[in-house]
């Protein structure tokens, strides 16, 4: 008897946490609690959203997105970054507002809200997508988009992410570096689109120029001439009334690639080696000391440069 019983407990908690628990929408009905380990996992499996720490030596607890499949936890995504839950009663629900909002325990306040006053009265929910995407949409027949997390990036830029302006929507999207491994606060180092005359994507540390990538040629940055030989990338630089951006979209879904800029100073490009099970870093800026911004002087790398010098050849 009793052991029939826990047969169908089992049973009942296999179903709960694969049909359940692993569905890929928040809704009012359903919300996901950190003490439950409970997280939603995109259609095809690609990206989790869920309750993590950082690193083992902190307790602090953060609402993220990593990569479902990959076995090193590698986090591309986080909501409250400067926020931390310093206990495992976190919940992260529908508000009464349609917010997606995350919660200490029963506290009335948000600690992260996706914070729009257009939500509704709760007829939305929240999906995370196979791209990485976590959207708010309307439960409507349109499905309308209130809020995406691509509008609001962290320290990682995937493909079919944009950096840069929409002077329209008023987005200013920027990539800022973790505080350190341990804490993913907003850190020093922040990669952004310069507009102006000859717009340039230029790596920041606070508000001083450590690299700049050239001016856009048509078909690559001048100062990454690595791009001439791009069979893997969509990149498309935008310049219109409404809009200055630059993406670097993979070409094959089965490429797993990641911008990161990290707190040690660099953006980098990352690819996922799927032979090796690890990531292998394709791309650093600033790669070389005549990288360095000023280094070579006011032009420095917007023109042709030799490696490792500082040596305009034009
Ligand atoms: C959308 O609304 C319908 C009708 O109220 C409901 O049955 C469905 O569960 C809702 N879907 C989500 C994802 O909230
Ligand atoms: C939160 O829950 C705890 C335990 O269930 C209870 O003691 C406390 O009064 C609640 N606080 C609020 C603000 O509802
Ligand atoms: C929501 O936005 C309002 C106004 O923009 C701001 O005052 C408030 O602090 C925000 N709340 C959260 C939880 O981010
Ligand atoms: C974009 O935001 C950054 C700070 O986050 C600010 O320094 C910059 O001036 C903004 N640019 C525009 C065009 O609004
Ligand atoms: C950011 O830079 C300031 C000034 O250089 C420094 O005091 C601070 O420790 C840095 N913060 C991090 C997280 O590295
Ligand atoms: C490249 O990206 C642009 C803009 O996102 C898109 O319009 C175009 O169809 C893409 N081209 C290819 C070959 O994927
Ligand atoms: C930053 O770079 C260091 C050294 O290469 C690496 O250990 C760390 O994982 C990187 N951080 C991120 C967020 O990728
Ligand atoms: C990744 O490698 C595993 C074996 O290590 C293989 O079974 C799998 O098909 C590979 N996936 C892709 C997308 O190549």
């Amino acid at each position: 008897m009793n052991s029939v019983k826990w047969f169908i407990r089992i049973l009942l908690m296999f179903f709960l946490s694969h049909f359940s628990f692993a569905a890929d929408t928040i809704t009012l009905d359903h919300f996901i609690q950190d003490n439950n380990d409970e997280v939603i996992v995109s259609a095809g499996n690609i990206f989790a959203l869920g309750f993590f720490s950082p690193a083992t030596s902190t307790t602090n607890r953060y609402v993220g997105i990593w990569y479902y499949q990959i076995p090193v936890k590698t986090v591309i995504w986080v909501a409250n970054r400067d926020n931390p839950i310093n206990d495992a009663s976190g919940i992260l629900r529908i508000d009464a507002r349609g917010n997606l909002a995350l919660f200490q325990g029963n506290q009335t306040l948000p600690v992260w809200s996706t914070n729009i006053s257009t939500a509704g009265s709760g007829n939305s929910f929240a999906q995370i997508l196979d791209s990485g995407n976590l959207v708010l949409l309307q439960n409507d027949t349109g499905k309308e988009l209130l809020w995406q997390s691509f509008g609001h990036p962290t320290n990682t830029w995937l493909s079919h992410m944009k950096i840069g302006f929409n002077l329209r929507t008023g987005l200013n999207q920027s990539y800022t570096s973790w505080k350190s491994p341990d804490d993913p606060g907003v850190g020093n180092y922040t990669f952004r689109m310069n507009p102006g005359v000859s717009p340039q994507m230029v790596l920041y540390k606070g508000s001083v120029p450590v690299w700049r990538s050239g001016t856009w040629t048509g078909k690559m940055w001048s100062g990454i001439p690595e791009m001439a030989q791009n069979f893997l990338f969509n990149d498309t630089f935008v310049d219109t009334d409404d809009e200055l951006s630059f993406s670097s979209d993979t070409i094959s879904a089965s490429l797993i690639t990641r911008y990161v800029t990290n707190e040690t100073g660099v953006t980098q490009r990352i690819l996922w080696n799927n032979a090796s099970q690890s990531w292998s870093i394709s791309y650093t800026a600033p790669n070389e000391q005549c990288d360095f911004y000023g280094h070579c002087g006011p032009n420095g790398c917007s023109l042709k440069w030799k490696r490792n010098s500082c040596e305009k050849t034009i």
